[in-house]
């Protein structure tokens, strides 16, 4: 368990306004278009659930999950591919969510090997991006908030699998 005490960083309510913001948006994009969410387990699990609930369109659903971090708080590089898709994606609008990009590496690595079978597009969600932090060029076409380059638990987040239940984004104080 963590040592010291959990800040409120982002609330649960400012968390729903801007899942609310960024469905509209979605909602006005893929109008008409044979929309797959993609949601990265298991992080981006509660991210997945409320945006989807903030768009009106008859969307899809499918999970991948890989591993990048294992216990440690930084980003090792390494990608493997836990689960991988069950839908078949060529020809469809692919649109990935994310809960946190911090180096970018897990993502690049992902999309590249999304891209291969050939979907009609394939776009970002991300709810919170790290400032400051050394990444690839990363074009995130649904961005929520940008957080300092710091480690942060809650709202799918974890430490060591831990606190993804937090109805916030909380750091911790040493
Ligand atoms: P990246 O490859 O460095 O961009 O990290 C990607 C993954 O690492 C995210 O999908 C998260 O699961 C995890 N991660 C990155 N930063 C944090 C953090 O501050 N707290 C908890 N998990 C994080
Ligand atoms: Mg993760």
């Amino acid at each position: 368990m963590l040592d010291g005490k959990i800040r409120v960083m982002i609330s649960a309510e400012e968390i729903d306004a801007k899942l609310a913001e960024m469905g509209r948006a979605i909602t006005d994009d893929y109008q008409g278009k044979d929309l797959l969410m993609v949601g990265i387990l298991k992080g981006a699990f509660m991210v997945m659930a409320d945006l989807a609930r903030h768009i009106e369109l008859p969307v899809e659903f499918d999970f991948m999950a890989v591993s990048s971090y294992g216990a440690s708080t930084k980003s090792s590089g390494v990608v493997r591919i836990l689960k991988d898709l069950d839908s078949e994606i060529q020809g469809r609008h692919l649109l990935i969510v994310e809960d946190i990009i911090d180096s970018g590496l897990t993502l690049r690595y992902l999309m590249k090997s999304l891209r291969v079978r050939q979907p009609a597009s394939l776009e970002l969600a991300a709810l919170l991006v790290k400032d400051g932090v050394e990444r690839p060029a990363t074009d995130i076409r649904y961005e929520g908030f940008r957080i300092p380059p710091e480690f942060v638990i809650g709202y799918g987040l974890d430490y060591a699998e831990k606190y993804r239940n937090l109805p916030y984004v909380g750091i911790v104080e040493g």
